[in-house]
């Protein structure tokens, strides 16, 4: 399909968690359409095995390149660490842009040489994603990974302050820094976890920089259009089509708090994927 600056950005999460990132997107680039794709009859992705993550990956973005798009923007941690090389290979020439790349540099330039630990899924842990993308731009830093699962069921059931969230997120961290690790930056490598930051903020020590991917990835699509001549045109009101596989109810629901704005379940158009 041909595509022009008038096309959409297309924006891929196993469910509402990557709202977090369109949120970024639409407030670094307001002229640009969008297309949000959530695969909410099969989240979670973060307990599958890589194989099945990397299918449901590529049949989601078959279904945002019909809608025409001119990028796309895997803002899931987990199919980002997966399946980002395979997507690549099958948009070309299209651009793709994960969110692993811009949560690492996100860290680095928090602090160099630093102590970064990643709360992440399972899946992207057992990748080593982040601690390879950190060390390639910083070599002298020290990072841990954790696998927290709990914490993307919490933020799913908008328990993300409070006593049962501080005591999960603590049951997570406490054994590292236990372990005589004490972070001096700590990565949300999910897109769930951005709505835990209370309660992760009253676990770590006041000085610890807690740091996301949304903001940077945004940034380094902005540079992408701009460095190929694809940005909207000035004047052009972005316009964002909502789309799931399945739950429009609880996508509006949930998916509220991660954009910060109020969704419709009739603005939700249920996929077939
Ligand atoms: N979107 C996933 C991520 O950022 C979290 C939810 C899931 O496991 O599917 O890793």
């Amino acid at each position: 399909m041909t595509t022009s600056r008038q096309s959409p950005i297309g924006v891929f999460d196993s469910g509402v968690g990557g709202l977090t990132v369109l949120k970024a997107l639409r407030q670094a680039m307001p002229a640009e359409h969008l297309v949000y794709l959530g695969d909410t009859a099969r989240l979670p992705y973060g307990t599958k095995s890589p194989q099945s993550i990397s299918r449901y990956a590529l049949q989601a973005t078959e279904s945002l390149l019909n809608r025409g798009i001119k990028l796309l923007v895997v803002a899931c941690n987990t199919a980002s660490a997966v399946a980002l090389e395979a997507l690549k290979a099958h948009l070309s020439p299209l651009p793709v842009v994960g969110v692993v790349e811009p949560g690492a540099k996100a860290a680095v330039s928090a602090r160099s040489a630093g102590r970064h630990l990643v709360l992440a899924t399972e899946a992207t842990v057992r990748l080593g994603a982040y601690t390879a993308a950190i060390k390639r731009r910083d070599p002298d830093a020290a990072v841990h990974e954790i696998a927290c699962e709990m914490l993307v069921a919490l933020a799913e059931e908008g328990w993300t302050d409070g006593e049962i969230a501080t005591a999960i997120v603590r049951r997570y961290v406490d054994p590292i820094i236990a372990g005589g690790n004490q972070p001096d930056t700590l990565i949300l490598g999910c897109t769930h976890f951005p709505l835990l930051r209370p309660a992760i903020r009253a676990v770590v020590e006041p000085g610890t920089a807690i740091v996301d991917s949304a903001s940077t990835t945004a940034d380094a699509v902005k540079e992408l259009l701009a460095s190929n001549g694809s940005g909207a045109p000035a004047g052009q009101v972005g316009r964002l089509d909502l789309l799931a596989t399945d739950g429009a109810t609880r996508f509006a629901r949930i998916g509220g708090q991660f954009l910060g704005q109020q969704i419709a379940s009739s603005d939700i158009e249920i996929v077939d994927l």
